[in-house]
């Protein structure tokens, strides 16, 4: 029996990635860098890639992950929102330790590469093409 199985297969990473997703497009600075894409979609090719890695159906048909994000410009500061929002997911969901455990040892093996300290280190998928980079908006302070 693979994890995937034992941990209730779709159904159960299609109930996480929808209360993380929900976390992730309300985000004000994470949530700019979805807006423009379809949920369904992202949300299938995340679970198919979890699905993947744990066992399950070899369905995933998006990027390599590495070359799914050399545009984007992503700080640790940005990737630790996006973990957070996932562990916030994780408790919602009720989600089994053991999948949790894995997903997060993916997520982190994949961090150095993803993460860049500078627009620069960013490159388009094509010419012409842009990098997507959004600044924290403001922290609204409650002294002024
Ligand atoms: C703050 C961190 C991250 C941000 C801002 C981010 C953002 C994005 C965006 C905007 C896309 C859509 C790219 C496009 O096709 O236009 C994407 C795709 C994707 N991301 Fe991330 N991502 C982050 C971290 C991660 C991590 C840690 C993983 C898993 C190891 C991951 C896995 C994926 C996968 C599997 C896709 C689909 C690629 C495809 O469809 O070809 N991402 N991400």
């Amino acid at each position: 029996m693979t994890l995937f199985d034992e941990i209730g297969g779709f159904e159960t990473l299609k109930r996480i990635n929808k209360a993380f997703y929900d976390k992730v497009y309300a985000h004000p600075w994470l949530g700019q860098y979805f807006k423009l894409l379809p949920r369904e979609q992202i949300e299938k090719q995340q679970a198919d890639f979890i699905a993947q890695a744990i066992g399950g159906p070899d369905n995933y048909r998006g990027k390599a992950v590495i070359s799914a994000h050399l545009h984007i410009f992503i700080t640790e500061e940005l990737f630790q929102i996006r973990e957070s929002l996932l562990q916030a997911a994780f408790q919602e969901t009720g989600a089994p330790a053991a999948l949790i455990e894995k997903w997060n040892k993916i997520d982190q093996a994949f961090k150095p590469a993803l993460i860049s300290r500078s627009v620069a280190e960013c490159s388009p998928r094509f010419p012409g093409d842009g990098i997507l980079s959004f600044s924290a908006p403001e922290k609204t302070s409650a002294i002024k």
